[in-house]
């Protein structure tokens, strides 16, 4: 059990990281420019050009190390191909994107919690991708215990890194 949860959470990471990356690098430019639709903002002010590729950046290059560490130690987890390196954390950003996209619809103001969608906008977004993208290595690496584990651990995962981030002064909110 502990581990198909290790394997499963290895072939994730990707996706986890860009969330943490963006709060670190984020600023500058928003994405919508500042522009509103119906009275509210697109995306918002937390939704940046400069995060989200440093998200991007960030989550394919951890890939690339854990690539790296997986073959030389032998650790037999899963390899992410070229592809799979940019599709999870792209997907993670586009997650993000979309549940921010949402919450403003709904009249949530930039860093108002949105609980469970906070924490899942990323995995679902990165899941959709690659699945829709790489579907044998999502079949092969990710199949219905994994995500069942993921969709589990990962709220409680979310939500620990978070109130760090918020205890060290690089996140706003505690999620
Ligand atoms: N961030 C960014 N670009 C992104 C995602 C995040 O620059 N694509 C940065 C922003 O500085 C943001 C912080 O990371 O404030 C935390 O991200 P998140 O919690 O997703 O944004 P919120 O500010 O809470 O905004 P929202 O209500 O839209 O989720
Ligand atoms: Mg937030």
């Amino acid at each position: 059990m502990l581990a198909q949860v290790v394997f499963a959470v290895w072939a994730v990471l990707p996706a986890y990281l860009p969330n943490s990356s963006a709060a670190l690098f984020g600023g500058g430019k928003p994405i919508d420019a500042g522009k509103t639709w119906k009275g509210r903002r697109v995306l918002g002010d937390g939704k940046t050009w400069r995060g989200t590729f440093a998200g991007v950046l960030s989550g394919s290059l951890l890939g690339l190390v854990m690539n790296y560490v997986n073959s030389v130690f032998g650790l037999g987890f899963p390899i992410f191909s070229v592809s799979v390196l940019v599709l999870l954390p792209l997907g993670a950003m586009l997650g993000d994107l979309v549940a921010s996209f949402v919450k403003r619809r709904l009249g949530k103001e930039r860093g108002r919690a949105f609980p469970l969608v906070d924490q899942l906008d990323f995995l679902v977004g990165a899941l959709t991708l690659v699945y829709l993208f790489n579907y044998s290595w999502s079949v092969q690496n990710l199949g219905s215990t994994e995500l069942v584990i993921l969709f589990i651990l990962t709220p409680v995962v979310h939500l620990s890194v978070n109130v760090v981030g918020y205890v060290l002064g690089v996140k706003n909110e505690p999620w």
